[in-house]
């Protein structure tokens, strides 16, 4: 990933693609639960966040389906927003107590990456924290997990239908990520009802997450990849129309509905398909949601629109594309530097019209530690010259740069 000669035609085009989740998408698809998860074990470790699945029915609904199914549950709850190894390392031993076979994630991207890796963990030898990159000399991927059954409640990292889980280890303070085949889950029931009692700003940060894993690949992928272009302009012009309505009410079902489809397809790896794209301004983030436990969605509204503008100077004719095509912006010639600004200034706004935060005092950061954020971003991903995989590549000072404007 990232390393890829950047000037790619369609000509090179070259790719394999493979995503073996079954999705079962539609409000009240959680009934089907129980019958999903007897395919596939018949004890489950049912893991949970803070509590809100059990405020909302959620839960017990997900419990009777999984009983009517003949499946008995061992419970792990308390996965944190953020979620920390240790958290994961007790989840792996409930499910080595309990002779669980088969592991279920109802709630946010925290209560899924940490159920993944719980799943990983039984047949993981040594230290989980070998499995994500922090700098050591061997990383171990995972090979094998126990099968995994994933019901988000809230629309944004789309960890539902991908084989990513992002893990803090708390004692250093660095988040990182693993990604490997045997993550997959076997089935995501996505059912959109389950999002309705998602609060106003994580529902505003979970639009902003999902725009932005797809504006990852579109400023940082190859060149010449049409069709990708017009799917992730789909991605996020269907966010931007439907994003707001679910931010305003939490009730309209068919705004939650289109907002959760857009997650979904926005980090299953369709839309990245063939880009080779990096994730400059997610391992950005991540140091800051690590460092001072934010929303990373919020984190990404900080840090999305900086590193935009810093961006836009080696790849102008993309940034002239984004203005035109999203906001109907008429440039002057290809490399517009009006249009590039102003493109940037109305995805900017619009972030805002939702409620995220686009500076970093907002979230209460400081600019003390811009030198250790910049140096622990490229601890977890560099290239051979340790700078941060992108286009442009980041030096650490290009780092420091776009947070310092970000302040
Ligand atoms: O913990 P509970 O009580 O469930 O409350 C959560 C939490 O406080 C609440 N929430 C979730 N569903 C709800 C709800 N509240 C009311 N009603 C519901 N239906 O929302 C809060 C945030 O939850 P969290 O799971 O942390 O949010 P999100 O889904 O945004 O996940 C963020 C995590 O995923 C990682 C992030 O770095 C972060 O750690 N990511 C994972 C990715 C992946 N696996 O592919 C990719 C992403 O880019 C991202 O990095
Ligand atoms: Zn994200």
């Amino acid at each position: 990933m990232g390393n890829r000669q950047y000037l790619t035609r369609s000509i090179d085009m070259k790719f394999t693609f493979h995503n073996p989740t079954q999705l079962i998408f539609g409000a009240g698809t959680i009934s089907g639960l129980g019958k999903a998860v007897a395919a596939y074990g018949n004890k489950a470790l049912l893991v949970t966040g803070g509590g809100s699945v059990k405020r909302n029915g959620s839960f017990d609904r997900a419990v009777m389906s999984l009983k009517e199914a003949g499946v008995s549950v061992a419970e792990c709850s308390g996965v944190e927003p953020n979620p920390r190894l240790s958290t994961v390392e007790r989840g792996a031993e409930i499910a080595r107590k309990e002779g669980c076979d088969v592991i279920v994630a109802l709630g946010g991207g925290s209560t899924m990456d940490a159920a993944k890796v719980m799943a990983a963990a039984s047949f993981y030898e040594g230290d989980l924290w070998d499995m994500f990159p922090h700098g050591q000399q061997n990383r171990r991927l995972p090979e094998r997990a126990l099968p995994i059954i994933t019901v988000p409640t809230l629309a944004a990292t789309g960890s539902e239908m991908n084989c990513g889980s992002v893990i803090t280890k708390e004692e250093s303070t660095l988040k990182s990520f693993v990604t490997a085949p045997c993550l997959y889950p076997k089935v995501a029931i996505v059912d959109p009802e389950l999002t309705m009692s998602v609060p106003t700003n994580q529902t505003a940060f979970g639009v902003c997450d999902l725009i932005t894993h797809v504006t990852e690949s579109y400023f940082n992928g190859v060149d010449g990849t049409p069709l990708q272009d017009r799917f992730a302009e789909g991605v996020i012009m269907t966010a931007m129309e439907w994003g707001p309505k679910a931010v305003a009410n939490g009730n309209d079902l068919e705004a939650r509905a289109q907002v959760q489809w857009a997650s979904v397809v926005a980090l299953n790896g369709w839309v990245q398909v063939g880009t080779f794209g990096p994730y400059p301004v997610h391992m950005i983030e991540h140091v800051l949601s690590a460092h001072h436990d934010i929303a990373h969605g919020a984190g990404l509204s900080i840090v999305n629109p900086a590193w935009m503008r810093f961006a836009a100077r080696t790849r102008p004719a993309r940034f002239v594309q984004f203005a035109e095509r999203i906001f109907g912006i008429s440039p002057k010639h290809p490399e517009d530097p009006d249009a590039i600004a102003e493109g940037i200034d109305r995805f900017e706004e619009f972030l805002r019209s939702i409620g995220c935060p686009t500076k970093l005092y907002e979230a209460g950061i400081g600019d003390t530690l811009l030198t250790r954020y910049a140096e622990d971003t490229v601890i977890v991903a560099h290239d051979a010259e340790g700078r941060l995989p992108g286009r442009p590549a980041m030096t650490k000072e290009d780092i420091v740069e776009v947070l310092r404007s970000a302040l």
